[in-house]
C-alpha cells in the first residue's frame, strides 16, 4: 500500500517571514493528521527553521525546494545540504521551473537525488514534457530520458526513499491540468521505466504524485487513478484551505 503524499510547493511566495509563519500556522492548525495521507508544505529557505518549530508536534512534514549536490565549498548562494537535512524530510529536485531558468541538467538532478539520500532527505524527483514535445508524440521519450539520466544510477535498495512527480510543463501555473486519464497513463508508464531500472517489486513501491494545476475542484478525480500516489501542489497550496480540502480528497480514496 502506497501511502499517497500531497506536497505543497510554494515556489517563491509569500513574500514576508510573517506571511510565511501565518500561511504555515493555518495549515499546521487545521491538519489533525490522517493516517491515509502525508501532507508536506515546502516553504522557502529563510522560513524552514520557524516552520519546522511550529510543525514539531504535528502532523506535517517540511520539504526544501532545491540541495546542492556537494557538501559545502564556494558556491555563491547555495545552502549547505547537512543543513537542509536537519529541517527537512523531504525536497524537491529536478522542478522545471530548476530545469528551465536554472539550467539544470539530468546529470545535475541525479546528482542531488543522490545527495539527499546519502542524508536521508525524501527526494521528489520531478519529470515533465513540455507543450511541443506532447504535440510532437514525444512526451513518454522525453520522461522515459529524464528518468534514465537521473536515476539509472541508484542502488536498487534505496530507489523506495524516491518519490516521482509528474508534472506537464504546459499543466503548471496555467489551470489546465491534465486529464485525470493522460495523467494515469503517463504515470503507470513512468512506474514501468522505474522497473527497468529497478525491479518489480521496488517499482510497485516507489509513489509517484501528478502536479499541475491541482485544486479542491479536481483533487477528488486525479485521486481516483490508479497509479497517482499523491499531488504536488503549487499555487494552491498557498491557500490553506484548499491546500487541506485537496490532502482530504486523497485521504478519502
Ligand atoms: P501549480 O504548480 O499547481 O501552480 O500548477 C505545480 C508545481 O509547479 O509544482
Amino acid at each position: 500500500m502506497r501511502v499517497p503524499i500531497v506536497a505543497g510547493n510554494w515556489k517563491m511566495n509569500p513574500s514576508t517571514l510573517d506571511e510565511s509563519y501565518a500561511l504555515a500556522h493555518e495549515i499546521v492548525s487545521q491538519d489533525t493528521g490522517n493516517s491515509n495521507t502525508i501532507s508536506v508544505i515546502c516553504p522557502p529557505f529563510p522560513t524552514l527553521k520557524t516552520v519546522k518549530e511550529l510543525c514539531q508536534n504535528s502532523y506535517v512534514k517540511i520539504g526544501a525546494q532545491n540541495l546542492h549536490a556537494e557538501s559545502s565549498g564556494a558556491f555563491t548562494g547555495e545552502t549547505p545540504p547537512e543543513m537542509i537535512a536537519e529541517l527537512c524530510d523531504y525536497v524537491i529536485l529536478g522542478h522545471s521551473e530548476r530545469r528551465q531558468l536554472f539550467a539544470e541538467d539530468d546529470k545535475f538532478i541525479g546528482a542531488k537525488v543522490s545527495k539527499s539520500l546519502e542524508l536521508g532527505i525524501s527526494p521528489i524527483f520531478c519529470v515533465g514534457e513540455t507543450l511541443e514535445q506532447r504535440d510532437s508524440d514525444l512526451a513518454y521519450s522525453v520522461i522515459e530520458a529524464q528518468i534514465k539520466s537521473s536515476l539509472s544510477a541508484i542502488p536498487t535498495n534505496k530507489m523506495q526513499q524516491i518519490t516521482v512527480a509528474y508534472e506537464p510543463i504546459w499543466a503548471i501555473g496555467t489551470g489546465k491540468a491534465a486529464t485525470p486519464e493522460i495523467a494515469q497513463q503517463m504515470i503507470a508508464h513512468i512506474r514501468d521505466c522505474l522497473k527497468s531500472i529497478s525491479n518489480d517489486f521496488t517499482a510497485s513501491q516507489i509513489r509517484i504524485l501528478y502536479g499541475g494545476s491541482v485544486n479542491a475542484a479536481n483533487a477528488a478525480s486525479i485521486a481516483s487513478q490508479e497509479d497517482i500516489d499523491g499531488a504536488l501542489v503549487g499555487g494552491a497550496s498557498l491557500k490553506a484551505e484548499e491546500f487541506l480540502n485537496i490532502i482530504k480528497a486523497f485521504s478519502s480514496i
